[in-house]
């Protein structure tokens, strides 16, 4: 497995694939990985002749009250895991590299980020669509693997990748997730012992949301009622937002016919968690 440590190792790396037209598979993760950031790995490994890992903690997709400083890390064992799922090469650029003194440019998207997390985190997707815009342009990769627990990213990501010609496929990965039903996050390290029992809300509302739907209720503001109280009856939780929208737009819907994005984000203390699901009300 190849480390790189620059963007031009990176780039000389991957124009030498090129050179021998092998394909490139790129995921790109904040590191402190779990089998959430391996299903991506294992998703994309098939798919082309190499696959890139990015580890890079990126400054300009926190807030300045969020959890930067303290984001976990472990790159010895990142590393470990990354070679036993078969990466070819991992790109562990520094903050200097990606955004060297004089830096100026963002690129930020009008609608999707006006929903869901954006609303509470302004300055959140133009610092991931940034940072993933030159990711792309310094690994090169043919196929990009982003995971659906973040959906509204993926979202960006589609857009982004549209709006600015890139000529790669965005491949979404599945939400996984702890045996017992919790997303699985880098952020669940921070909680405590009771917050983890908290955590369970998410998911929980999320199957019992599903329940109400194959019921037959179509009535999102019913479906909230009922998972905002559940929420709350959980020790220490703070709802963000509870959505149901629209899938590709994020959009609030007022009614559900189709399939249906619900979306929570719920804080425990000052970890922010968020899990989603796409209900299918035919299913
Ligand atoms: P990070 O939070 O490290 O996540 C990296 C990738 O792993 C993202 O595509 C995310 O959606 C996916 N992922 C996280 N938890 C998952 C889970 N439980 N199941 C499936 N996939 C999961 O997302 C980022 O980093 C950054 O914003 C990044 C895209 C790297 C840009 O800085």
């Amino acid at each position: 497995m190849d480390i790189l440590k620059t963007k031009p190792e990176m780039q000389e790396w991957s124009k030498n694939k090129k050179k021998e037209s092998k394909t490139i598979c790129f995921v790109p993760t904040m590191g402190y990985l779990h089998q959430g950031h391996i299903s991506l790995m294992e998703k994309g490994k098939p798919l082309c002749d190499s696959l890139v890992l990015s580890i890079f903690v990126n400054p300009t997709q926190f807030g300045p009250n969020e959890d930067l400083d303290s984001y976990p890390s472990d790159i010895e064992n990142d590393l470990a895991l990354a070679k036993k799922a078969g990466v070819t090469a991992v790109f562990l650029p520094n903050k200097q590299n990606i955004y060297p003194e004089n830096y100026q440019t963002e690129i930020s998207l009008q609608y999707l980020p006006n929903f869901l997390c954006g609303k509470s985190r302004p300055v959140h997707f133009a610092g991931v669509a940034t940072v993933v815009t030159k990711l792309f342009n310094i690994v090169m990769p043919d196929v990009a693997v982003f995971g659906q627990k973040d959906y509204q990213q993926l979202q960006v990501i589609r857009q982004l990748t549209l709006d600015l010609d890139f000529n790669i496929k965005i491949v979404a990965g599945d939400i996984i997730r702890e045996k017992d039903g919790l997303a699985m996050s880098s952020r669940n390290a921070y909680l405590s012992k009771s917050q983890r029992t908290s955590a369970l809300s998410l998911s929980k509302s999320l199957r019992l949301a599903g329940k109400l739907i194959a019921r037959g209720e179509k009535n999102p503001v019913a479906i909230r009622n009922e998972i905002e109280t559940f929420i709350q009856s959980f020790p220490e939780t703070n709802i963000e937002y509870i959505s149901f929208c629209n899938p590709a737009t994020l959009e609030d819907i007022d009614n559900i016919e189709n399939q249906v994005l619900l979306a929570i984000a719920v804080k425990l203390g000052k970890t922010r968690l968020i899990d989603n699901a796409l209900i299918d009300p035919s299913q």
